[in-house]
C-alpha cells in the first residue's frame, strides 16, 4: 500500500518493517481522542481560512461518521497505515477524498500524538479517580462498623499498642485520598494542549491554538514547540501515581493475606474472593489479594521502563517515544482491574472481631499505658518504663498478662499502684484515652469519619 509519506521513497517498506514500525495494535484505543482532536483542528483551519470552510465542514462531518462506524465495530484498521493517526486520515480520505487530504495542514503526527495521549490520559485519570473515590467510600463504611473493633497495632510486626480496625482502615483512607490528590495534580500538567507545535518548530500557518484548546476543554496551551512534542513527563508522572496507588493496595493486601492465615485469623475472605487448591482439599487461598500484590510489580516495571525510554532522547520527537503507550496503557488497565476487585473483596470479607480483640490482649500492648498510669501518679517516665519492663519480664516468665496480676503482686513492683489500675490498662481505656487528633479513640475516629465524608465530596 502507498504510504501517506511515500513521495520521497523509491521502494516499499520491508514487510517486517511495516509490522515492526506499526503501533496500530495498541494505539487504536486512542481513536476517539484522535478524531475529536482532528475535528477541532479542522474547525480551526476553516475559521482561520487556512482551508476552505466547505472543506472544514466536510472533514468534520466525515470524522463524525467515521467515529460512529468505529464505535459500531464496522471499521478494521490497517497495519500498513502504521498508527491510529494515519489510519483515521486514510479512512477519512477514502470517504471524502480531496477535503480529507487537507486535514493534516499545519499539523504533524508529533504534535498530534502528543495531543491524543494527553486527552486519553485525562479521560482515564477521571475514571481512576472515580474508582478511588468509591474505594474511599467503602473504607469509610467499613470503618463506621468497626470503631469498637479492638485489634493489636504493630511496629516491626510485633504487637505494639491496641487500636481499632476502624483506625487501621482510616489510615488507608488517608493514603488513597493522597492518591486522589496526586492524580489531580498530575492531571494539571496533562491538561496542556500541544497542537501547533508541529513537527518541532511550530508552523507558518496562522493557527489559533487557544481556540483548539478551548474546543477540546484544555486549560492552557504548551509554550514551547520543542517541548510540546518532546514532553512525556505527564506519562511518567501518571505511571508514578499509579505505582503509588498499587503500593498502597499491595500493603493492604499483604496485611489481609497475613491476617487470613490460621495463625492470625483476623479476617476471612468471602468464598467468592478466594480459591482452592487442586491437591489440598482444605485450602482456601487469598488469591485475589496475592494477585493485586503481584501486579504491583508490573506497574512499577512500567514506571521504570518509561523513565529509561526517555532518559537518552535528544530533542525533539524520536520514534522511541512510541514505546510510551503500551506501558502506560497496561499500568492504567492494571489499576482499573485491581481497584474494583479490591473494593468488593474488602466489602465482603468476614472480620473476626473477637480474635482481633484477643490478639490485642496478648503481647502486653497495654504496657505503655501502665507506664503512663505510673507517670500520672507522679513517677518520672524513664523510671516508670523500667518498672513496667520488670513487670513484663515477670509476666513473660510466668505466662501471664499484665492485667492478670493481683493488686498485691503489682504493688511488689510499685507501691503507688492502686486498684484503679485494672480499668486504666483495659484495652478499651488504652484505645479511648488516645483521643487527640489522629488518635484511635472511638470518638476521635467517629469525628475523623465525619470529616472524611466531607472531604470525599470535594
Ligand atoms: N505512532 C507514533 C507514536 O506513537 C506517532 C508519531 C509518529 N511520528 C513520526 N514522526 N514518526 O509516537
Amino acid at each position: 500500500m502507498a504510504k501517506l509519506w511515500g513521495g520521497r521513497f523509491q521502494k516499499n517498506t520491508d514487510k517486517k518493517v511495516d509490522d515492526f514500525n506499526s503501533s496500530i495494535r495498541f494505539d487504536k484505543r486512542m481513536y476517539a481522542q484522535d478524531i475529536k482532536g482532528s475535528m477541532a483542528h479542522a474547525e480551526m483551519l476553516g475559521k482561520q481560512n487556512v482551508i476552505a470552510k466547505e472543506d472544514s465542514d466536510k472533514i468534520i462531518a466525515g470524522l463524525k461518521e467515521l467515529l460512529a462506524e468505529i464505535e459500531a465495530g464496522k471499521v478494521s484498521f490497517d497495519i500498513d497505515a502504521e498508527d491510529i493517526h494515519m489510519n483515521i486520515e486514510k479512512l477519512l480520505t477514502e470517504k471524502i477524498s480531496d477535503a480529507g487530504k487537507r486535514l493534516h495542514t499545519g499539523r504533524s503526527r508529533n504534535d498530534q500524538v502528543a495531543l491524543d495521549i494527553r486527552m486519553y490520559l485525562m479521560d482515564e485519570e477521571e475514571e481512576i479517580r472515580k474508582m478511588l473515590v468509591h474505594l474511599c467510600e467503602v473504607l469509610i463504611e467499613l470503618a463506621e462498623q468497626n470503631t469498637e473493633t479492638i485489634m493489636p497495632g504493630y511496629t516491626h510486626l510485633q504487637k505494639a499498642q491496641p487500636i481499632t480496625f476502624a483506625h487501621h482502615l482510616m489510615a488507608y483512607f488517608e493514603m488513597f485520598m493522597r492518591d486522589i490528590s496526586r492524580l489531580d495534580d498530575c492531571r494539571k500538567r496533562t491538561d496542556v494542549m500541544p497542537l501547533g507545535s508541529g513537527a518541532l518548530a511550530a508552523t507558518t500557518y496562522p493557527l489559533d491554538r487557544e481556540f483548539v484548546a478551548e474546543k477540546l476543554g484544555f486549560s492552557a496551551v504548551t509554550q514551547n514547540s520543542l517541548d510540546g512534542v518532546s514532553d512525556r513527563d505527564f506519562v511518567i508522572e501518571l505511571a508514578g501515581v499509579l505505582s503509588i496507588i498499587m503500593m498502597h493496595l499491595s500493603r493492604f493486601c499483604e496485611e489481609l493475606i497475613l491476617w487470613s492465615s490460621h495463625e492470625f485469623s483476623f479476617v476471612e475472605m468471602d468464598d467468592a474472593f478466594s480459591t482452592g487448591s487442586s491437591i489440598m482439599p482444605q485450602k482456601k487461598n487469598p488469591d485475589v489479594a496475592e494477585l493485586i500484590r503481584g501486579k504491583t510489580g508490573r506497574v512499577y516495571g512500567h514506571l521504570m521502563g518509561l523513565l529509561t525510554t526517555m532518559k537518552g532522547l535528544p530533542l525533539a520527537y524520536n520514534k522511541d517515544m512510541q514505546e510510551d503507550k503500551e506501558p502506560i496503557f497496561d499500568a492504567i488497565d492494571t489499576v482499573k482491574l485491581c481497584v474494583p476487585v479490591f473494593c468488593d473483596m474488602i466489602a465482603t470479607m468476614k472480620i473476626n472481631k473477637e480474635t482481633m480483640e484477643k490478639g490485642a490482649k496478648g503481647g502486653f500492648t497495654n504496657a505503655t499505658d501502665l507506664a503512663d498510669y505510673l507517670v500520672k501518679k507522679g513517677m518520672p517516665f524513664r523510671e516508670a518504663h523500667s518498672v513496667v519492663g520488670k513487670m513484663v519480664f515477670y509476666c513473660v516468665e510466668n505466662s501471664r498478662n499484665l492485667e492478670d496480676l493481683s493488686l498485691d503482686m503489682m504493688k511488689e513492683f510499685s507501691e503507688i499502684i492502686e486498684d484503679d489500675i485494672y480499668d486504666a490498662i483495659s484495652m478499651q481505656t488504652c484505645v479511648n484515652e488516645r483521643n487527640i487528633i489522629g488518635g484511635p479513640a472511638k470518638e476521635t475516629v467517629l469525628a475523623a469519619i465525619e470529616e472524611a465524608k466531607k472531604r470525599i465530596n470535594l
